[in-house]
Formats: structure tokens, C-alpha cells, sequence
């Protein structure tokens, strides 16, 4: 049932593996190309991270800079987008006339480092509610716009959000805040590989994403794009070596961020031959890779909505590789947002199948989630569709 692509994967062959989402999930030949790297750092670590360590980033950085259309010279390596948000937030000078502006649909983690900067420097969080189900894309941009004033200094946008799967309409809210003298900080922790970026073009301040989550990366590895004209006023959460290194021909940005103390960068050395051979997995590389993901994540929504008999809450241009869908039937009350759902633990150990099931207030109910990756099929979406339809007592 799984696609034939799934022979890349070591994923369970009898689990039905809904949720790239959360944590993505490596191919084989990435894990060993990642252990490589690993058993070269043990073979001679000083070696490793004095002579070679520097060129083997820059490589990984040249790489990731030619895939997103950006100069290998304003990204800075991170472990995940967390850190990534984190380090532009706490970067920043705020005062207590500034408004930091944020959809209510924001990942928890990232709300949860603004509403701690906010506090530390008295500064305001305005939440922008956006609807769900939603009608389309220019909502998003009217409400978010109305909500900015003369006192907006920064909006944290997602490419894509992580409870309500809604593609963002990111590129035209990010030129129209820029424009407006706002910084925006995208949260595109959904983002490379899963949609198409072209971050020169996109003229963000900010922007930070998992190269673990759709590029297939190992887990660990992350970017951190900041223009560079704001390179200046980001430094990385941690202060090392590269603060006070002689500049030489190279820029601040670039020594505090090459180097944060010793740790395992076989993940980044990896990135090449993320890239590459993913690439060359499917015939039409990448540009198949994101559309086939569209599609299936597409597909396989509206096979569980007609299963259910539920409307889609949102427009196909909306959707990217993941698709969240509220279910129909009895409401759990709001409270289970802390608590795991039992219908996530029935689907997992009755029907072998991992797929995020969650609580989300607006409006209140209890939410799926489903990924598309290429080694989902889409039988595999009826059979989740199958079990919900028994176990909501919707036959
Ligand atoms: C929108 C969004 N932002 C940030 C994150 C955090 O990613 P990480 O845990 O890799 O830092 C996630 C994770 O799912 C996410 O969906």
C-alpha cells in the first residue's frame, strides 16, 4: 500500500505514516551519508573541526543558498527554525511603544518567544485572529493589514501553519509590511522543499526554516536568512569565539555564526547530498518532488472530506504538502488542547495509523492533520477515512 518510493524510506512498512509534518523523516542514503560525515569527525576531530569543518560549511551553505535563490553570505546555519525565530527575537530592541503583530494561527513555541521578548522590553503582541474555515487567501492579507499601525515594528508570518495547515499568502504580505518600513520574520519552518522560495526575491528581514522537516534533512538542521543590511543587529543566542575575531575579509555575521562551540554538524555536512539526491529520486527532481506532494495532500483531503461528509475549510491554493480538516461528530470540550486526543492513540494502535489529532479554539473542535510525502499513496488516506468514519459513529 505504501508507494513504490517508500523503499527509500525505513519508515515501519505496515504503519501508516501520516505526519512528515512534525518531524519529517530521512531517506536511507541520507542517515548514511549523515553517519559518514560522523565517522570522519571521530576518525580525527581536531582535524575535522579546524581544517575541515570550515570549507565543509560553506559548501552546505552554497548549496542551500543556490536552492533558495540568496547569497551563501546572508545565511547562518541553525538547528531549527525555534532557534531561528529565537535568535531574531531576542536580537532585537523593542520599546514599550512598539506593537509586534502575530496571526492567531502562529506555531505555539515561536508565540511563546514573542510573548517573552514582549514582556522582557514592555512591548504589545497584537494577535490577528484568522478564520477557519477560510475563504481565501486576500482575508488573510485585509485582516493582518488592518491590524498593523504606525507603532507595528515587526509580524511573524508563516509560510505555512502548523495547526491549520493554510499555505500563507506570505509573499505578498511580506512585500506589503516591508514596504511599509515593518520588518517581517517568516516562520517558514514549513518551508524549503515543500514550497518553492526564492529569497532574494522575497526581500524578508528574516526568515528561518527546517531543512529536517520537507528537504528530508537530518534532524538538527535549519537556516537562518537575514538580509544583510540587517545583518548587523542579529547575533546568535550564543556569544562565542566569532565576537571578537579579527574581522579579516569576512563580516561579523559570518564569524558569530560559523562558529556557536562544538557540536555535531553531520547533519549540515549532509546537505549536499540532501539536495542532490533527492533530486535525483523522481524524474523532474525537485519541482515533481513539491508538486506531487501538493497534489496528494490535495487528494487526499477531499477523499477524507467526502468519506466524512465535510466541506473542505479551505481554497486548493491554500494548501501546500499538509492539510488540516475539522472533524465532524461530538466536540471534545477546549481543556484536551493539553492533553493528548484518545482518537490519535485508537487510530495509532487500531488501525496502524500516525496522524496528528488536536483541539484548536476558533472555532472550537477537534482538528486532523494530514501529510503528503512521496511515499504516501493515496489508498492510504481512505483507509484513514475508513476509520474515521467508524470510529466518529458517522456510518
Ligand atoms: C510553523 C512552525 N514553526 C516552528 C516549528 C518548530 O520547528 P522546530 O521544532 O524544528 O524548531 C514548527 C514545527 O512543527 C512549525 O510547524
Amino acid at each position: 500500500m505504501p508507494s513504490p518510493l517508500s523503499k527509500h524510506w525505513s519508515l515501519e512498512p505496515t504503519r501508516i505514516f501520516l505526519n512528515h509534518g512534525s518531524f519529517g523523516a530521512c531517506p536511507d542514503f541520507v542517515i548514511a551519508e549523515q553517519r559518514k560525515w560522523q565517522e570522519q569527525m571521530e576518525s580525527e576531530p581536531v582535524r575535522f573541526f579546524e581544517d575541515e569543518m570550515p570549507m565543509l560549511l560553506k559548501k552546505a551553505r552554497e548549496v542551500l543558498a543556490d536552492f533558495l535563490s540568496c547569497s551563501s553570505e546572508d545565511l547562518a546555519l541553525v538547528p531549527n527554525a525555534t532557534t531561528g525565530v529565537n535568535t531574531v527575537l531576542r536580537s532585537l530592541v523593542f520599546s514599550e511603544d512598539d506593537e509586534i503583530l502575530v496571526p492567531d494561527h502562529a506555531y505555539q513555541a515561536c508565540r511563546n518567544a514573542i510573548d517573552f521578548v514582549a514582556k522582557r522590553w514592555g512591548a504589545t503582541v497584537v494577535t490577528v485572529p484568522i478564520p477557519f474555515p477560510i475563504d481565501g487567501p486576500q482575508t488573510v492579507i485585509d485582516l493582518m493589514l488592518n491590524a498593523a499601525t504606525e507603532k507595528t515594528k515587526l509580524v511573524m508570518i508563516d509560510t505555512v501553519t502548523s495547526p491549520t495547515g493554510l499555505r500563507m499568502p506570505f509573499e505578498e504580505l511580506t512585500q506589503l509590511f516591508e514596504a511599509r518600513g515593518i520588518e517581517v520574520l517568516l516562520d517558514a519552518a514549513h518551508g524549503i522543499g515543500m514550497i518553492p522560495l526564492n529569497l532574494d526575491e522575497l526581500g524578508a528581514s528574516y526568515v528561518t526554516s527546517n531543512c529536517h522537516k520537507w528537504l528530508c534533512a537530518p534532524k538538527g538542521t535549519a537556516f537562518l536568512h537575514v538580509r544583510q543590511d540587517k545583518q548587523h543587529k542579529i547575533q546568535p543566542l550564543t556569544i562565542s569565539h566569532g565576537h571578537t575575531f579579527p574581522l579579516g575579509t569576512t563580516t561579523r555575521f559570518r564569524h558569530e555564526f560559523d562558529w556557536t562551540g562544538t557540536q555535531d554538524i553531520s547533519g549540515w555536512c549532509a546537505l549536499p547530498k540532501v539536495i542532490s539526491g533527492m533530486e535525483d529520486m523522481i524524474e523532474g527532481g525537485w519541482d515533481t518532488i513539491i508538486q506531487h506532494n501538493h497534489h496528494l495532500a490535495i487528494e487526499g483531503r477531499n477523499l477524507i472530506c467526502k468519506t466524512l461528509g465535510i466541506e473542505a475549510p479551505c481554497p486548493d491554493s491554500m494548501i501546500a504538502c499538509i492539510s488540516t480538516l475539522q472533524l465532524p461528530g461530538e466536540q471534545l470540550p477546549f481543556e484536551i488542547m493539553h492533553e493528548p486526543d484518545p482518537l490519535h492513540e485508537i487510530l495509532s494502535s487500531k488501525y496502524n495509523i500516525q496522524v496528528p489529532v488536536w483541539s484548536w479554539p476558533s472555532p472550537a473542535g477537534r482538528y486532523l492533520r494530514i501529510s503528503a510525502q512521496l511515499y504516501n499513496t493515496i489508498e492510504q488516506y481512505q483507509v484513514l477515512a475508513d476509520a474515521l468514519k467508524y470510529e466518529l459513529n458517522l456510518e
